[in-house]
């Protein structure tokens, strides 16, 4: 056990997926997984542990924004040996052809500032994904007929951001979409040695100002799940 996490030595899998929102990770895991066991819930961050065509598998919430992540994924890397770590989120799309609905798979995540920045001082590291996980998630997506859109994304600190100037430089240098957690978790991995990439689904628009209706959810985050876990054991 650790201070977030309250599973046992062993009930943890090397294989993570990380959904934001502790009730994804619920539904994912009941949905996808073959006998699915709670091993957290810590504060309500849910997280189950179950098996993938035979593979042991844990789909924990990350909750919302980098310093939430940082605090689940030092704790599965750290104390419980994860080595796979794919996150599976909403996005919201930054350029035109980038519609809602649409699979995401960030080769990199800008931001202004993580949690990592005391480490860093003045350099602008270049958070990364796993080539390997990229190349099969793109691989998982072309097998199921979804296109996915591969490139960088922007990680944000504030959800309700009241600088449109920056949001236009990003459009400007080709950024796919914005969300709150993927640079840290690509921080961590490459820090740590393990494999991590994050599979998003775009749910509302920058520029259209579109969003995902309700019931329109649960099929797209479907086709992400189903792409991570491929794309942890190709
Ligand atoms: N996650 C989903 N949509 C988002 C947005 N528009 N900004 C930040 N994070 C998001």
């Amino acid at each position: 056990m650790t201070i977030h996490i309250g599973a046992k030595p062993g009930e943890i899998a090397e294989t993570v997926l990380l959904p934001g929102d502790p009730y994804r990770a619920k539904w994912a895991a009941e949905t996808f997984l073959d006998d699915p066991k709670l091993v957290n819930e810590v504060r309500g961050m849910l997280g189950y542990t179950g098996t993938y065509k035979g593979k042991p598998v844990t789909i924990h919430g990350s909750g919302m924004g980098m310093p939430s992540l940082s605090i689940y994924v030092n704790e599965l890397i750290r104390d419980y040996g994860a080595k796979t770590l794919i996150r599976i989120g909403s996005c919201g799309g930054m350029q035109d052809k980038v519609k809602v609905r649409d699979v995401i798979l960030a080769m990199t995540a800008s931001t202004i500032s993580t949690p990592s920045r005391g480490i860093f001082k003045e350099l602008n590291f270049a958070p990364s994904a796993d080539w390997s996980l990229l190349k099969a998630a793109a691989d998982a997506a072309e097998a199921k007929g979804v296109v996915p859109h591969v490139g960088g994304i922007y990680s944000a600190d504030v959800f309700y951001d009241e600088r449109p100037d920056l949001n236009e430089q990003m459009v400007r240098h080709g950024i796919l979409g914005v969300e709150m957690e993927a640079a840290e978790l690509y921080n961590l991995a490459l820090r740590h040695g393990v494999r991590a990439l994050a599979v998003l689904t775009v749910s509302d628009h920058l520029l259209t100002h579109e969003a995902l209706p309700s019931e329109d959810r649960e099929k797209s985050f479907g086709d992400m799940v189903e792409i991570a876990l491929e794309a942890a054991f190709a």
